[in-house]
């Protein structure tokens, strides 16, 4: 690939930076400039190989601060925006809805205002070969019992954090309506893997496991997710950014759906094999639900197979040892 520059947001958090090093080694002349508050859910020391390599620039900053975002567009003449940045927990969302919305929707917007003003060239013309891609979420949909939702499904968000997300993403539609901006949206199930933020499902069932310590699942665990390895995740945003259309959503999942009960006692089972034959089901003690918890997301992932060619690769098993012997080596 030629050299492009991207602006990738929020690239110390989980996906980002996956997705950065993912990119990094896969298009070895590209140039990254990572903005990220470095917020609690930061973690640097992941990307800190990156801090002597010249590809790599990191700018701590707000995205909702236009005025920095309009300086960094005007530095740097981004190829691509990949907008990871978010605050991603729900159970924070319920506690401090504002910054949820400063942060998910006013940040964005920022980014698009800035975007839009660097590379529009006349009314509904823009530089060749720019692109916008918005990193959203299953959520935005809502819960589904049965069936599956595809990209024309009604959003029906049903938590500040998703309400947030989905808010997001029709700023973003409405760029692509009003402006004819280059942008592009993608809504993956949940994804684990290296580098997790402790307050999401795998890694707490993880360090709780490991410590022998209670690990606490919402109301029967019987809720369902549909689970990606980062991985995977990465290499379809990577193609929506390459080949997607402008102006679409994709959803992006691997159709491999388990419940939070199966999860928490494969994680039991590999500590009690690979760290502490003491460790077991025994630990699980279920809490109150979270008020208005989603019972499942269901994503149909047609168009991104279909138009894009694009399956994942990693198995659930597969992905979770990989996961697991990183917090093993890491946590
Ligand atoms: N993790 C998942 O399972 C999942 C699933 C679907 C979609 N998503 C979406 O993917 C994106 C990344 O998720 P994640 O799990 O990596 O999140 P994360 O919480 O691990 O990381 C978010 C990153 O954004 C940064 N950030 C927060 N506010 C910022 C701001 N105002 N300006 C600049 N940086 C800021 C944080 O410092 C952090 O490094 C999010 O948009 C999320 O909604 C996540």
């Amino acid at each position: 690939m030629e050299n492009k520059t991207y602006l990738i947001t929020g690239g110390l958090g989980f996906i980002g930076a996956n997705f950065i090093k993912y990119i990094l080694e896969k298009y070895p002349n590209i140039k990254i400039v990572n903005l990220d508050l470095c917020t609690y859910a930061a973690n640097p020391k992941y990307l800190k190989e990156l801090k002597s390599d010249s590809r790599y620039i990191f700018v701590k900053g707000d995205i909702s601060n236009l005025n920095l975002v309009r300086k960094l567009f005007k530095k740097f003449d981004f190829d691509y925006c990949i907008n990871f940045a978010a605050e991603s927990h729900v159970d924070n969302s319920a506690a401090n809805p504002a910054l949820f919305t400063k942060t998910n929707v006013l940040g964005t917007t920022s980014l698009l205002q800035a975007a839009r003003e660097a590379w529009e060239i006349s009314e509904r013309k823009f530089k060749q070969g720019k692109r916008f891609v918005q990193i959203s979420t299953d959520e935005v949909y809502g819960s589904i019992q049965r069936g599956f939702f595809n990209e024309n499904s009604p959003l029906s968000p049903k938590n500040i954090y998703s309400s947030t997300k989905a808010a997001a993403d029709l700023i973003v539609k409405s760029f692509f309506d009003v402006y004819g901006f280059p942008c592009l949206i993608t809504r993956s199930c949940n994804n684990y893997g290296p580098n997790q933020n402790q307050e999401k499902l795998i890694p707490r069932c993880f360090k709780n496991a490991k410590k022998l310590k209670p690990i606490e699942i919402y109301g029967d665990g019987n809720q369902i997710r549909d689970w990606i390895y980062v991985l995977d995740n990465c290499a379809a945003i990577d193609l929506v950014c390459q080949s997607g259309k402008l102006g679409e959503i994709y959803n992006i999942a691997s159709n491999d759906e388990k419940t939070n009960n199966f999860v928490a006692k494969k994680i039991i089972n590999y500590v009690n094999k690979n760290i502490n034959n003491k460790c077991s089901e025994n630990l699980i003690c279920y809490v109150k639900d979270r008020p208005s918890h989603d019972f499942r997301y269901g994503l149909d992932c047609a168009k991104i197979s279909g138009e894009l060619g694009f399956k994942p690769k990693v198995s659930f098993d597969d992905g979770l040892e990989k996961t697991l012997n990183w917090y093993k080596e890491n946590m």
